[in-house]
């Protein structure tokens, strides 16, 4: 049905497609030069292009925007690197990541940012942009800005005492006028300690529900609360990671509409498995945030059209690793991989009438692209030509040893979904098709923090 891999430069028209421009479909075409599109027409007025592709009237856009990727690379490419990460992106319709920062080592200074940048632009097969770990030293944070990087992690419950700690941080940002968002991790570490002596103390057996109850719904509540504070002290950009709780989402969304600079994302996990489903896979599904309680997950898929993101947190362990928690759940690292399932997930939530295809789609695209200030995310012409073709109504089912990454085991093994990625584009240039890889390491590029792109 289509042509293979095409040369460097060549200019290709993707025709009969339904294009998703200005947060709606529209029936036409593009055609793309230089890794650019240069032109949107109905078909019928695009230039003679060196290949041509018919998109047999499948939905053409903006390839996705993953900012909660763990690519573990330097450190842990055991675990999976910018070469198999970015594969699993590439075949998930996913043509930017943000990667996060807890490396070995933790990548928290600017030459560390730079070598990681390298180490991405040697593997990567599709765009990336980092996060930076919080330096040991505050002015650090001055030379971490000149990176362009957009965003500093944090990991709340790693912090002996958290909002004192940001409170410095947010005031240091703020007097040296530095320009970073914040993606936090928010659980509160003195609860989860609280809830870890009190579950022991009970000699709870060492199972998932351990791991529920050590990191319970209030551990994030109540650290939400109080990183909401201090946002409204300080007025610093602050996104809040993989939110697991419906009264969490609640208390961002008020500060939002009360005008204050915070965002928020949800997992396909946490939307759509359970702590009850994932109970009998035992380790595979140990995660932080843990999969909540049914009425939870209820909850959180209610609410799913006012979250600004959803990513995937995707985070690799091998299976070595994670069935060493068998017994005791206490000695399995916690993690899921997601980025290549991602995007079906989202459309088949959709296609179940959780939210809108417009909705969703913005949901990986123009809101994080907004959100961490990326030059991507939407189709207009003099755009990198990222996109993602889709068919829709495709059903399949998900199976972990046909994935793209290193990690061949997922917690939604066998669960049935509805849409498929039939090909990816990467500034022009075709990473993905029908099951394959078409793209060798080194086309990623890393991704400067703009400001906003303003698309109308
Ligand atoms: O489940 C998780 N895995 N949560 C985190 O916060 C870290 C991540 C990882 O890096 O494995
Ligand atoms: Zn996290
Ligand atoms: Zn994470």
């Amino acid at each position: 049905m289509f042509l293979g891999v095409l040369m460097s430069n060549a200019s290709i028209s993707i025709k009969n497609v339904l294009l998703f421009i200005n947060n709606t479909f529209i029936r036409g075409g593009l055609y793309i030069e230089d890794g650019k599109i240069k032109k949107i027409a109905k078909d019928i007025k695009l230039p003679n292009a060196d290949s041509v592709i018919d998109g047999n009237g499948n939905l053409l856009i903006p390839g996705g925007i993953d900012v909660h990727v763990h690519f573990r690379d330097p450190g842990f490419t055991y675990k999976e690197d910018f070469y198999t990460g970015s594969c699993a992106a590439a075949a998930g319709g996913i043509t930017t990541v943000l990667d996060m920062p807890n490396n070995k080592p933790m990548i928290n200074t600017a030459q560390l940012l730079n070598e990681k940048k390298s180490i991405g632009e040697q593997k990567s097969i599709v765009d990336f942009s980092l996060h930076a770990g919080l330096p040991e030293k505050l002015e650090e944070l001055i030379r971490i800005n000149q990176t362009g990087v957009p965003s500093v992690k944090v990991y709340s419950y790693l912090l002996q005492d958290s909002i004192s700690m940001l409170s410095r941080v947010f005031s240091f940002v703020k007097e040296h006028n530095l320009n970073f968002i914040f993606a936090i991790h928010a659980e509160s570490r003195q609860l989860l300690v609280k809830n870890k002596r009190f579950i022991d103390d009970v000699g709870l057996k060492k199972d998932l529900t351990y791991h529920a109850l050590h990191h319970s719904p209030d551990a994030e509540v109540k650290e939400i609360e109080a990183i909401l504070e201090l946002v409204k002290t300080h007025i610093v950009p602050v996104h809040f990671c993989h939110v697991s709780t419906k009264e969490g989402s609640e208390l961002i969304l008020s500060a939002k509409r009360e005008g204050y600079p915070v965002s928020f994302e949800y997992t396909p996990h946490h939307l759509l498995l359970s702590h009850e489903k994932g109970y009998s896979m035992g380790p595979i599904a140990k995660v932080n945030p843990p999969l909540r309680g049914q009425q939870h997950v209820m909850k959180l898929q209610g609410s799913i059209s006012d979250v600004d993101i959803i990513a995937s947190d995707h985070a690799p362990h091998t299976y070595e690793e994670k069935i060493k928690g068998i017994k005791d759940i206490t000695k399995a690292p916690s993690g899921i991989v997601g980025v290549e399932t991602l995007l079906p997930l989202l459309l088949t939530l959709a296609h179940n009438g959780f939210l809108s295809y417009e909705e969703a789609i913005k949901k990986i695209t123009i809101n994080p692209a907004r959100i961490f200030s990326l030059p991507k995310g939407a189709i207009y012409e003099g755009a990198d030509a990222d996109l993602a073709l889709i068919d829709r109504r495709k059903e399949w089912v998900i199976r972990g040893r046909e994935l793209h990454g290193m990690t061949l085991f997922t917690p939604f093994e066998g669960l049935k979904v509805r849409g498929k990625v039939l090909m990816t584009l990467v500034r022009g240039r075709i990473v993905y098709q029908n099951g394959e890889i078409l793209e060798k390491p080194g086309w990623g590029k890393f991704i400067e923090s703009t400001s906003p792109i303003m698309v109308s």
